[in-house]
């Protein structure tokens, strides 16, 4: 897979994303957020790969936001097709993508940079990294989905602070707030992230898949997650995963997942 503006690694089941844009401190322009959806569609369906990672490139920045170059001469509709088109390719996407995705955050994570960060199911963070929505000091709102996910993640009360204040954070504030699981150095983020997805990758992917779903159910209007936890949690039973997994067990052997 060769990008413009990403670069994508794979070794062991794990695909590494990096935005790469280093320049731009990773912004998002619209090719870069057209690339990121082509990626992930194309990991979806590679058997080779069970997990990604995505990161930035550069050791000052995960992703500065959107370009605001682009965007700010846009009129009122071409500002909601943005928000719009960038959620259903890649925010929405990758929040619902059945393998799991580690947000590395390694610097700036702001604005699109931060809500794509919350895109992925979670997020660790290097001891540089700061973190915040600051679009209403442009004017705008976070459109990336960051006024629905910032909340879910770090409370009410936070996430109205952070978004008014249009203020940055620390990577140990974040892990206070629960907007990130882990705090490490620079050198150790991505040695973390795999370490963290080599624990998951021995677990049942079939499985994880169908929990990340029952999870995501919890947050979506009009769904019952508990109905989709039933019906998941039965489905698995049909699941050589689930033959192998309880075999194993009792046998007092590691399971052998596909
Ligand atoms: N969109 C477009 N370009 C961006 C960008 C963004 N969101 N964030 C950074 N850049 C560009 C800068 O314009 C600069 O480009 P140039 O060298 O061609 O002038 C380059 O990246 C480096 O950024 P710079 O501002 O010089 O770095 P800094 O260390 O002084 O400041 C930040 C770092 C992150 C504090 C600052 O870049 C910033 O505030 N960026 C915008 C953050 C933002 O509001 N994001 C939300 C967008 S909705």
């Amino acid at each position: 897979m060769t990008f413009e503006n990403l670069k994508v690694d794979i070794q062991d089941r794990i695909a590494t994303i990096y935005i790469d844009r280093p320049k731009k401190l990773n912004a998002l322009n619209r090719a870069t957020i057209e690339e990121i959806h082509k990626a992930f569609q194309s990991l979806r369906s590679d058997e080779d790969v069970a997990l990604v990672i995505l990161t930035g490139s550069g050791e000052k920045a995960f992703v500065a936001g959107a370009d605001i170059s682009e965007f700010s001469e846009y009129s009122v509709e071409q500002g909601k097709d943005l928000a719009a088109k960038g959620q259903e390719l890649v925010f929405d996407y990758i929040a619902n993508f059945p393998k799991p995705v580690i947000a590395a955050v390694n610097g700036f994570a702001l604005g699109g940079g931060l809500e794509l960060a919350m895109s992925a199911h979670f997020r660790i963070a290097s001891d540089n990294a700061r973190l915040g929505l600051p679009e209403t000091s442009l004017g705008v709102i976070p459109g990336y989905g960051g006024t629905q996910r910032l909340p879910q993640l770090v409370g009410k009360g936070r996430a109205m602070e952070m978004i008014m204040t249009a203020g940055m954070i620390d990577a140990e504030t974040a892990k206070n707030y629960g907007l990130v699981n882990h705090v490490t150095t620079l050198e150790e983020l991505l040695p973390l992230a795999e370490k963290l997805a080599n624990k998951i990758l021995n677990n049942s992917m079939q499985a994880i898949s169908v929990a990340i779903e029952a999870i995501n159910d919890n947050y979506k209007d009009g769904v019952n997650g508990f109905e989709t936890e039933i019906k998941n949690f039965g489905k698995s039973f049909g699941t050589e995963d689930f033959k192998e997994g309880t075999q194993a067990f009792l046998n007092k052997q590691k399971p052998n997942f596909k």
